[in-house]
């Protein structure tokens, strides 16, 4: 959700911010714009694309070692020119990266200075903010822009990943975090700032992370942090063990194309583990997770959209595998709703970015209510969620940029498996043999998915039937009903179809009422214990009109007719058929976006990583 980079270097900074923003517009994609030092504060800002930005660049023949940039996914205020960042308080320039929850009272009082606003963002209040520290209209004189940006943030409340620069000091950059993330990359020849990892790729691999409070001045030779409380701290530098041709598109048309058919061996890192081993360790959660798993009576799952469709299958896993009570809960709903907190469940949060702010807020408001025994399923090991819980499982899914979460909701899965086995065993619920044939199909899984992804023809001959839809039903029973909402939120999220998901069963208590021949149905019909009842639903729909599009089991013996087409999944795969039939869902949605012509990877007024409210 918005991204922001920084850069104090020996050379021009502007190839650098431009590729920076361009691996980070994933997170925000209306408008972009930069800053840079150069005789004077000079500063270029374009709605749309990254693309339109770097034209204006070189319209403007901006250059600079020092400089700033950002883009936009809005909160306050519409994609326009006048609300792209950076903004500026005479000759000072600020990007931010959250939210600021005080910016009306804070404008009103600086309007009362006499500062003049001409954007309707929050992050313009900071410009103004920081400024009047610098001149002490705020709280005492600052001696530098150092100080002074220390002085603003005491005054902001919300989550905020700043970069500010000032024509008075044109040698250095100042940044700061509180509740968003921001990295520095620590190079020879100078100094960067980013709020992704990946967006200092191009430049190093030797990166800092900063803290919450933390606010830091980086000149080309020094990088100089302090905390919270103004006390200089030192944060360590780690060598990041991502490499720049992971975020790099290769021979795909789409990065969601690209993390769909890294699906196997994201899955096979995920599970690297088992290779070889014959039982489960509770290890694999943290070194506290043996107890924990003994311990705990239920589970509670925090988490929001995809991740939250993991939890839900994980929930049918947990009750029949480990016999224990699972709640699944979307957080944005959990952190403002009145609970009964009980000390001896495990709470687990499920994110892909770790960054997800009500994912993030669930788990603090859970562990205020005496959650001690949290738990992260991640895919982004630094990330804030996974620093915040006391166990933890990073899949292993490699960086996902397409805003549509494909391989992070099967590696998601993947991990869920493990911990129901590891549950069941710490219940004395799962026997020898059972633990080593599940151990054996998780082993198998990347081959499985594979065969499921060979399918892609006979689904993109399907999709063309969808393009001229408006509507469609998505249809599943038990732990394949988070499927058929997986699949609906896919479809809606970049064909812009209106899709439903509904447990079948439901359909009789009021959707039947949309099924026509317009009605597109999609139905996942696993060989299972279901099955059965499921074809009942399926007739159904066909007695009312209704095309069916079937993805079943090889054996299910569904057989096409007028009405009803049906797409042969390769393998049945008991309690882990979940992973496999998302995939074909995955590609429905894709092959159908791709007929629509939208944009897949930067589906329309969504980002990824949501890390506002
Ligand atoms: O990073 P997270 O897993 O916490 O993100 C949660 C959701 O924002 C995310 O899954 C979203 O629903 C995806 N765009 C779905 O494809």
């Amino acid at each position: 959700m918005c991204g922001i980079v920084g850069a104090v270097s020996a050379k021009d900074s502007i190839a650098f911010l431009l590729e920076g923003l361009s691996t980070l517009e994933y997170r925000g994609y209306d408008s972009a714009g930069l800053a840079v030092i150069n005789h004077g504060l000079q500063r270029a800002r374009a709605k749309g694309r990254v693309a339109e930005l770097a034209a204006r660049v070189e319209q403007q023949a901006l250059s600079g070692t020092i400089g700033i940039a950002h883009t936009r996914w809005a909160t306050h205020g519409v994609p326009a020119e006048r609300n792209a960042h950076p903004h500026i308080s005479a000759g000072l320039a600020v990007v931010h990266n959250g939210i600021i929850e005080n910016y009306e009272a804070l404008r009103e009082q600086l309007q009362a200075l006499g500062y003049v606003f001409t954007s309707d963002t929050d992050t313009e209040t900071i410009a103004h903010l920081i400024q009047a520290c610098f001149k002490g209209e705020i709280g005492e004189p600052a001696e530098n822009l150092f100080s002074a940006v220390q002085c603003a943030v005491k005054h902001l409340t919300g989550a905020f990943a700043l970069a500010v620069v000032s024509e008075e000091e044109p040698d250095g950059l100042v940044v700061a975090r509180e509740g968003s993330p921001l990295m520095l990359g620590i190079t020879e020849e100078g100094h960067y700032a980013a709020s992704d990892a990946s967006a200092l790729l191009s430049v190093t691999q030797q990166m800092m992370y900063l803290e919450n409070g933390d606010v830091a001045r980086l000149t080309r030779d020094a990088v100089v942090v302090v905390d919270a409380v103004g006390q200089p701290v030192k944060r360590d530098i780690v060598t990041s063990h991502l490499s720049a041709n992971a975020v790099e598109l290769g021979e795909f048309n789409h990065y969601m194309q690209k993390e769909m058919f890294e699906q196997p061996q994201a899955l096979g890192n995920t599970l690297e583990m088992l290779s070889g081993a014959g039982q489960l360790h509770p290890g694999i959660f943290g070194a506290d997770a043996q107890g924990v798993f003994e311990q705990v009576d239920s589970v509670l799952i925090l988490a929001c959209g995809t991740s939250s469709y993991a939890g839900m299958t994980a929930k049918y896993w947990i009750e029949q595998v480990a016999g224990i009570p699972c709640n699944v809960e979307i957080a944005s709903e959990y952190r403002y709703r009145v609970s009964v907190p009980n000390p001896n469940q495990l709470g687990v949060v499920i994110s892909q970015s770790g960054e997800t702010a009500d994912t993030l807020a669930a788990l603090q408001h859970a562990k205020t209510l005496g959650h001690t025994h949290t738990l992260a399923i991640c895919n982004v090991p630094e990330s804030a969620i996974v620093r915040e819980t006391a166990l933890r499982f990073i899949t292993r899914a490699g960086p996902e940029i397409g805003v549509a979460s494909t391989k992070a909701f099967t590696t998601q899965l993947s991990a869920l498996f493990l911990l129901t086995l590891l549950l069941a065993k710490g219940k004395q619920r799962l026997l020898e043999a059972d633990e080593k044939a599940y151990l054996d199909e998780l082993r198998h899984l990347p081959i499985a998915v594979e065969k499921v992804l060979a399918l892609e023809p006979s689904i993109q001959a399907w999709s063309q039937q969808f393009a001229n839809k408006h509507h469609a039903l998505f249809l599943g029973r038990g732990r394949h009903f988070p499927v058929a909402l997986e699949g609906a939120l896919k479809l809606k999220e970049i064909s812009y179809i209106h899709a439903e998901a509904y447990p079948a069963g439901e359909l009789k208590h009021g959707p039947l009422a949309l099924v026509d021949a317009e009605m597109p149905v999609v139905v996942v019909a696993p060989n299972d214990e279901m099955l059965e009842k499921l074809k009942a639903n399926m007739q159904e729909v066909s007695a009312r009109g209704g095309q069916l599009y079937v993805f079943a089991d090889g054996d299910s013996k569904v057989r096409s007719t007028d009405g009803v087409k049906v797409l042969a999944m390769p393998e049945h795969y008991g309690l882990l058929s979940p992973v496999l039939h998302v995939v074909s869902l995955q590609l429905l949605s894709y092959h159908v976006a791709l007929v629509k012509g939208t944009d897949v990877d930067k589906p329309r007024n969504l980002a990824k990583s949501v890390t506002v409210e």
